[in-house]
């Protein structure tokens, strides 16, 4: 197959990108590098710079290559941001998945797989539920708005064109290449200052010096097995959602994260501060997870962040 692969320059885009490139698809990348980076997209892939709100130019690229499929992994990927910035975060989610979408329907793609959120578009889940495919959406955020009405363009395109789509809800993805520098992605961020023995800070969830948020934190890996299931039609159901269904809260993960770095033979010592809630942030957060959407168990917690550890220990020696 021919695939398009949108923010392949990205953490979660790169790992797709790489996976369907061993399965001996061609793949192009289409990233802004707003976020993403250039050695991040693999070698054997084509790798063309374009922001997706440009119409004319993702139309372009669509006429010239024909996809058989897109794995739409590009967006505006902060909470923070989409609040501060919400016409910029619908410009690229909203605006760029329907120029996607309408390029997709006039030069006869087949597939569109969207990366949604799971974690974001539930709201609160309270205890001791986990959010299910049935569970009301509760958008808090401009970006779980903006997620939520991709969906909805999705679900429009595929009853009105020969086109199949399948949303992938993540919950919160963890592995390696993801950006310790964001305000985002808390294991990226403990691994990085834990190895540099600088302290961690965790947000509260109601007061400052509870436990910190709870959320469900699923492995990379089972994350592009989704993406690649859902390509080879193992994903019948039109959404999913990718997660582990084990809840964890900020300091477990903290302490969870320092026990990785020291099996791995690291001598590190958390020192865990406290912090204040932050605004907009969501208490709890857990799916149940759907079985198509990875066929197995999820990877657990120890094995995903042993690869984790391994791979930023590995660059930072590199
Ligand atoms: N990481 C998570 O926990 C998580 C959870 C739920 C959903 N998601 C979704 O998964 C997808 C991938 O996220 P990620 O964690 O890899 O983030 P990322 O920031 O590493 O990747 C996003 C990529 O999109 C690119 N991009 C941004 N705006 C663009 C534009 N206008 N045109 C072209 N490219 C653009 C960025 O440069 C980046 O490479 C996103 O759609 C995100 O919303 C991620």
């Amino acid at each position: 197959m021919k695939i398009l692969v949108t923010g392949g320059a990205g953490f979660i885009g790169s790992h797709v990108a790489d996976a369907f490139l061993a399965l001996g698809h061609e793949v192009v990348v289409i990233d802004d590098l707003s976020s993403g980076r250039r050695e991040n997209v693999p070698s054997a892939a084509r790798f063309v710079q374009l922001d997706i709100r440009d119409q004319a130019a993702v139309e372009r690229l669509l006429a010239e290559t024909q996809f058989d499929a897109i794995s739409h992994q590009a967006a505006q990927t902060s909470v923070a941001v989409s609040t501060r910035e919400p016409v910029r975060d619908a410009q690229i989610n909203v605006l760029g998945t329907i120029h996607l979408l309408e390029a997709a329907v006039k030069t006869g793609v087949r597939h569109v797989v969207f990366a949604s959120t799971g974690g974001a578009i539930y709201g609160e889940v309270p205890e001791p539920d986990k959010a299910t495919l049935d569970t009301p959406q509760r958008p808090l955020s401009p970006y779980a708005c903006s997620k939520l009405a991709c969906e909805a363009y999705l679900r429009r395109y595929a009853h009105d064109y020969p086109l199949k789509t399948t949303v992938l809800r993540y919950a919160n993805v963890y592995g390696p290449r993801q950006d310790p520098h964001g305000e985002a992605g808390v294991v990226a961020i403990f691994t990085q200052r834990l190895m540099a023995n600088e302290p961690i800070r965790v947000n509260a969830r109601k007061a400052e010096g509870d436990a910190g948020c709870v959320r469900d934190y699923v492995f990379v890996g089972d994350v592009v097995k989704a993406n690649v299931r859902a390509l080879t039609g193992e994903i019948t159901l039109p959404v999913v959602h990718c997660a582990s269904g084990i809840e964890t809260t900020t300091r477990v993960l903290a302490e969870r994260i320092e026990a990785a770095l020291v099996s791995s033979g690291l001598e590190v010592k958390a020192t865990i501060g406290v912090a204040p809630r932050r605004e907009g942030d969501v208490e709890r957060s857990v799916l149940e997870p759907t079985f198509e959407a990875t066929g197995a168990a999820p990877t657990a917690l120890e094995a995903g962040l042993a690869a984790t550890v391994e791979w930023f220990r590995e660059r930072a020696n590199r």
